[in-house]
C-alpha cells in the first residue's frame, strides 16, 4: 500500500477500506509516514468527510495505536461520560458521586485543563491533600471497594491522536466531524468504557457553535459508539451562558459540594439528574429513565452523594473535612463585587468572555506550561432571564492579583440587558440515541 494512492482516492471522494485506515494511522503513529502527506490527508477527509464505517474504522485504529485501560476486573457496567467542554463545567465532579451512589461503578480518567479553568484533576487538587495518582490496579480496587475512583491520565493512550491533533491544530483541520467525533469517541473506548454518555455543548462557549453542527456531532458519535459495541447516548446542551455560578476551579469544588445535596443551581442540577439518569439506566441498575432520576434525587435528599464524594476524598489522601467546611478549601485575598450600572433584563452572557475574565484571574491555563491559581474564579449572581437593579451584584470576583479591574472590565462588556423580560435559555434541546 502506498500512502499517496489513499490521500488520491479520499481526495476523489472513493471510501477506504478498514486496512487502509488502519495503514494510514499505523503508518503516521510509527512516524512511516510524513506530516506533509498527513496533513493532505486530513484535508481530503475535510473536505470529502467519511462513511460511518470509515468513520468507526478510524476510531479503533486510534484506539489501536496505543494502550488500552483493561477495566475488566471492575464487576457492573463501566459507564463513562464526556463533555465537549464548557465554561464553569462542574458536571464531573457532581456526577461521579452522584452515580456512585446509585450503584454504579464510576472509573474515572480525567485531564489537567488548558483554557478557562483547569480540568477535573485540577479542581480536586484544590482539596488538600488530594491524589490522582493510582496505579491501574490500585483504581481497580478502589472502584471494586468503593464505586468510584478519579486519576490522572497515564499510560500512552490513542498516541495517533495525539499526534494528528497537534497536526489538526496547524492544518486548518480541526473543525471537521468525522476527525472530531473519532478523536474523542477513541479516548472513551482506549480508557476502558463500556457505555458512553455524551454532552455536547453548543452556544457561545462551545466548541459547536450552532444546535445544527452539533447535532451532527453528536449523531457521528452516536453511530461510532454502536459500531463498536459500546452503548452511546448523546444531550445537545447550551453554552451560551456558563453552567452553574461558579466558574474556578475551588469555587467549583464549593458548587458541586451544593449540587450533591440538592442545594446547587438549577441548570447544573437539573444537566446532573438528565445526564446521571442516563448513566444509571446503561450501568442497569434502573429500568427507566424515570426510576434512576428518583433514584437520583433520593440520593441527594439523604445525603448518600455527598457521603459517597467524602469517600472519595478520603480514598485519595485528601481532606474530607472541606465537605462540611469548603472555607478549607483555598481562597482568595479579595473579593469583590461587580455592581451593574444600569437596570434592565439580562439577555446575554457570553460564555467565552466569562471563561476568559476568569483565565485572566489565573483560573486556567493559557499554554500548558501556566500556572494555575485554585483559588480564583468568578461567582455569578445573576444569569440570562433575571431581572437586575441599578446597584445590585452582577457576581463576585475572587482574585490574587492586580488582573482584577481587568477581569471586571471583560465580565461587565461580556453581559448585556434589555428593557423587556427575556426567556432562559433551554437548557437541553436534543437527546439522541
Ligand atoms: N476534542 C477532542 O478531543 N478532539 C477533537 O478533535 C476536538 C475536540
Ligand atoms: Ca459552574
Amino acid at each position: 500500500m502506498r500512502m499517496v494512492d489513499l490521500i488520491e482516492k479520499k481526495r476523489d471522494g472513493f471510501e477506504l477500506s478498514d486496512e487502509e485506515i488502519q495503514f494510514v494511522i499505523s503508518g503516521y503513529t510509527a512516524g512511516d509516514i510524513a506530516d506533509y502527506q498527513m496533513s493532505a490527508f486530513l484535508m481530503a477527509v475535510y473536505f470529502q468527510d467519511m462513511t460511518e464505517n470509515e468513520r468507526a474504522a478510524l476510531t479503533l485504529a486510534m484506539v489501536d495505536s496505543g494502550d488500552r485501560i483493561d477495566l475488566s476486573a471492575i464487576q457492573g457496567i463501566k459507564v463513562d461520560k464526556h463533555s465537549t467542554g464548557g465554561v464553569g463545567d462542574t458536571t464531573t465532579l457532581v456526577l461521579g458521586p452522584l452515580v456512585a451512589a446509585c450503584g454504579v461503578p464510576v472509573a474515572k480518567m480525567s485531564g489537567r485543563g488548558l483554557g478557562h479553568t483547569g480540568g477535573t484533576i485540577d479542581k480536586l487538587e484544590a482539596i488538600e491533600g488530594f491524589h490522582v495518582e493510582l496505579t491501574t490496579d490500585e483504581f481497580i480496587q478502589q472502584v471494586n471497594d468503593k464505586k468510584l475512583a478519579v486519576v490522572g491520565q497515564s499510560g500512552n493512550l490513542t498516541p495517533a491522536d495525539k499526534k494528528m491533533y497537534a497536526l489538526r491544530d496547524v492544518t486548518a483541520t480541526v473543525n471537521s466531524i468525522p476527525l472530531i467525533a473519532s478523536s474523542i469517541m477513541s479516548k472513551k473506548i482506549a480508557a476502558g468504557a463500556d457505555a458512553i454518555v455524551l454532552d455536547v455543548k453548543t452556544g457561545e462557549g462551545a466548541f459547536m457553535k450552532t444546535a445544527e453542527d452539533a447535532e451532527k456531532l453528536a449523531h457521528a458519535m452516536v453511530s461510532i459508539g454502536n459500531a463498536t459495541g459500546r452503548k452511546t447516548m448523546a444531550i445537545i446542551s447550551d453554552m451560551s451562558q456558563p453552567l452553574g455560578f461558579a466558574i474556578g476551579n475551588a469555587l467549583e469544588v464549593k458548587e458541586a459540594i451544593d449540587t450533591l445535596q440538592g442545594k446547587g443551581p438549577e441548570d447544573l442540577t437539573e444537566l446532573c439528574l438528565v445526564l446521571g439518569s442516563q448513566m444509571v439506566v446503561l450501568g442497569g441498575k434502573a429500568s427507566t429513565l424515570e426510576e434512576a432520576r428518583s433514584m437520583l434525587e433520593k440520593a441527594m435528599e439523604t445525603g448518600q452523594a455527598l457521603q459517597m464524594f467524602k469517600q472519595l476524598i478520603e480514598s485519595q489522601g485528601g481532606n474530607s473535612k472541606v465537605v462540611e467546611n469548603p472555607e478549607l478549601l483555598p481562597q482568595a485575598k479579595v473579593t469583590e463585587q461587580l455592581l451593574s450600572q444600569q437596570e434592565g433584563y439580562i439577555s446575554f452572557m457570553e460564555a467565552d468572555e466569562i471563561g476568559t475574565a476568569a483565565m485572566v484571574l489565573g483560573a486556567g491555563r493559557a499554554a500548558k506550561d501556566s500556572e494555575i491559581d485554585l483559588a480564583v474564579g468568578i461567582v455569578l449572581h445573576k444569569k440570562v432571564g433575571d431581572f437586575v437593579r441599578k446597584g445590585e451584584a452582577l457576581a463576585t470576583i475572587h482574585a490574587n492579583t492586580e488582573e482584577l479591574a481587568e477581569c471586571m472590565e471583560m465580565l461587565y462588556n461580556s453581559i448585556e440587558f434589555t428593557k423587556e423580560p427575556v426567556d432562559k435559555p433551554q437548557l437541553i434541546s436534543a437527546v439522541i440515541t
